[in-house]
């Protein structure tokens, strides 16, 4: 372990990271606030909210469009933004980072696009059997629009992929390979270079759902080898309402557009209309540059935090939280795949989750309850929802130890 990693897992250096973040410092129910629900949304550091202040009282103008001074601001804010973004994910270019709403967004955009444009009957999407349903439900509607089929790799007991039944189901009828690189509900990470090489050799193109991997692992979307990858800003400790499509410039490129208006042209007529150059034949109508003023200064934030201190401390704080959690009787544990980060889902006996979260919400603890936007996942366990704790990289122990006292609640109060 680095220097940097062993100094963030001080407790000063934490502590330190958390002044950064207002919020933190709020108390829920008169008690301290743990706030363990990351993988919904993050928190944001004061940078991004001073970024969204600056650009709305010396930035504010439209992008792309203006020859005035704020106008040059704003795009300055805008294109800039996209730069920081795509130096982020390594892309090869700016052109290939795609501004959407969200990671949602960035899936049903190539769904439409890339799938209206190249699925057709005998085709197939091979996704996996651990997506949130934004990694399902475009495909289906993409399926049904073509014909294609859609296939579902299984996931063992563990909540691993089973990468031999992959191995299986990928053939030259796959047409794209669409899975996550961390499940939302059961924290497993996947092993998406591996996916990659595998889908390439068959002639698939792959899609990755990074919204929950991209701000606990570098991402390098060339390194990984992947066609298409989606982020969303506000687990990237940025705002809502923005997220990022990466796609392979050749790709995007041959892509019909997927929604019309302002920006995305190139000429309008009443017979036809041509598309503007990448990115912004993507990106119809004004865009969230406020969002994007955000989200620029959340990777920056996360860039001078650093990966090699933000994993090793999450590592370290989810080894800690699995063992505390496990030991409260009558836990259960959903999803233990030996690569995982972050995630700590679990039942305990027949209490029900909301109850769970209800409960810990009066000891000032923030988790969530439910399906997780994860059904198919709840069904393969056999069960209707989890609690989830989910971390990030200023939580602390004490966070933890909150939690497992309000369990210990929990279970007193339903015995
Ligand atoms: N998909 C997000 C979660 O898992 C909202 O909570």
């Amino acid at each position: 372990m680095s220097a940097k990693a062993s100094a963030v897992e001080s407790a000063a250096a934490v502590a330190s990271l958390r002044d950064e973040f207002p919020i933190l410092a709020i108390e829920a129910h008169g008690r301290r606030l743990a706030y363990l629900d990351n993988a919904a949304t993050t928190q944001k550091p004061r940078e991004v909210l001073d970024a969204i202040a600056t650009y709305y009282t010396t930035q504010n103008a439209n992008v792309h469009r203006g020859v005035h001074l704020l106008s040059e601001r704003a795009t300055e804010v805008f294109e800039g933004a996209r730069a920081t973004v795509a130096d982020f994910f390594n892309a090869a270019s700016a052109k290939e980072i795609i501004f959407t709403r969200n990671a949602t967004e960035g899936i049903n955009l190539v769904a439409a696009s890339w799938g209206g444009a190249n699925l057709t009957a005998g085709d197939e999407v091979l996704i996996s059997a651990m997506e949130h349903h934004s990694n399902i439900v475009p495909w289906q509607l993409a399926c049904q629009r073509t014909g294609a089929a859609l296939k579902v790799i299984p996931i063992d007991d563990r909540g691993a992929l089973d990468m031999e039944a992959f191995a299986r189901l990928l053939t030259a009828r796959t047409k794209i390979v669409a899975v996550s690189q961390l499940s939302n509900a059961l924290g497993t990470i996947n092993p998406v270079a591996e996916v990659v090489r595998a889908a390439h050799a068959a002639g698939a193109v792959v899609l990755v759902d990074g919204a929950q991997a991209a701000y606990h692992l570098p991402v390098d979307v060339r390194a990984l080898g992947v066609d298409f990858y989606v982020a969303t800003g506000h687990k990237l400790y940025g705002p809502t309402g923005i997220g990022v499509l990466y796609g392979r410039e050749a790709l995007l490129d041959a892509m019909p557009p997927y929604q019309g208006g302002g920006d995305m042209i190139a000429s309008v007529t009443f017979e036809r209309s041509t598309w503007n150059s990448l990115p912004h034949k993507f990106e119809a109508g004004t865009p969230h540059i406020e969002g994007a003023a955000g989200l620029g200064a959340a990777v920056k934030f996360i860039r001078r935090i650093g990966f090699d201190r933000i994993t090793a401390h999450e590592r370290e704080l989810l080894a800690y939280a699995t063992a505390a959690v496990s030991e409260v009787p009558g836990v259960r544990l959903v999803g233990t795949a030996p690569d995982k980060a972050s995630i700590l889902s679990f039942v305990m006996g027949d209490i029900h989750p909301h109850d769970i979260g209800t409960v810990v919400d009066r000891a000032g603890v923030a988790i969530r309850t439910g399906h997780h936007c994860a059904q198919p996942v709840m069904a393969r366990f056999g069960i209707p929802a989890t609690a989830r704790a989910s971390l990030a990289m200023y939580n602390t122990r004490e966070d933890v130890d909150q939690l497992v006292a309000a369990l210990h609640d929990v279970r007193r109060m339903f015995a």
